[in-house]
């Protein structure tokens, strides 16, 4: 693996992140299908935080780039021991990938301020709701990295849920049961405008809407457009059920969608 003393800037980092990858190679395909999947992942989030830093300055980009290919190193040891990606059953992916990154020279060729900015945001990028009082570096860089994670993951559903069943990373549907029915409790709270909490789940249709949910909390503008562009909406209800409870959180969501995107181009014209 190349050594991270050879980090000096985001293409090293980027070259690094693929011999790191590179070591966890493994010779069952099955395996090797989760690893890739993080891989692909994490070079989609880092495009997308690039996208979605784009009006912030070259300095900002970076930054988000940095962060987002940092933000999932957790993954794949998490993967090598314990053969799943959820925390509940193994270990906080984000405290493995910050501890990856402590244990490292891998962001020493930025000043302290900006380390510890990417540092926490790795750290607290699956939190349920952000902390209060973050320096503003660092919640600036929190929030577009879990935006530009909330896009990929919906791309990765898409992939999962209309991919034959023997072409499927087996662990990207988090174990969850396949039953027909979404459960009252977390239809009624997307229907609330209220994110889904992970422990609420019974089936994959929950997690579904669980995922519908995640657009309640976008941070920018810039993702909003993207959600709307890549119809991540419109791919998340073709993989419902057709029925009317359904039909009305759809509708709510996409409300919500339409409202943002509304209110600032109001706030544009003003
Ligand atoms: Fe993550």
């Amino acid at each position: 693996m190349t050594d991270a003393s050879q980090v000096t800037d985001l293409a090293s980092l980027k070259a690094w992140f693929a011999s790191y990858c590179g070591s966890f190679r493994s010779e069952d395909a099955e395996v090797q299908r989760n690893f890739d999947l993080k891989e692909v992942h994490t070079r989609n989030v880092c495009e997308a935080a690039r996208l979605i830093a784009q009006e912030g300055g070259e300095r900002r980009q970076m930054l988000a780039q940095v962060a987002a290919l940092c933000h999932d190193l957790g993954r794949f040891p998490q993967f090598q021991e314990y053969r799943t990606f959820l925390d509940s059953q193994s270990v906080n992916h984000a405290h493995l990938s910050a501890q990856v990154l402590k244990q490292s020279s891998l962001l020493d060729f930025l000043p302290k301020a900006e380390r510890d900015a990417v540092y926490f945001a790795v750290r607290l990028h699956n939190v349920f709701q952000v902390p209060r009082g973050l320096p503003a570096g660092t919640e600036d860089l929190l929030l577009l990295v879990r935006d530009a994670d909330k896009l990929d993951i919906w791309r990765v559903f898409a992939d999962y849920f209309f991919a034959p069943e023997s072409e499927r990373a087996s662990a990207a549907g988090l174990g969850f049961p396949d039953l027909p029915t979404c459960s009252p409790d977390v239809l009624a709270a997307v229907a609330a405008g209220q994110m889904v909490q992970l422990t609420m789940l019974k089936s994959q249709h929950d997690f579904k809407l669980l995922q519908l949910s995640w657009v309640y909390d976008i941070n920018f503008l810039s993702t909003l457009r993207l959600i709307k562009e890549r119809r991540v909406l419109e791919q998340l209800a073709a993989t419902l059920p057709r029925d009317e409870a359904v039909l009305v959180i759809l509708d709510r969501v996409q409300g919500y969608l339409e409202s943002r995107l509304a209110d600032a181009a109001a706030g544009a014209l003003c």
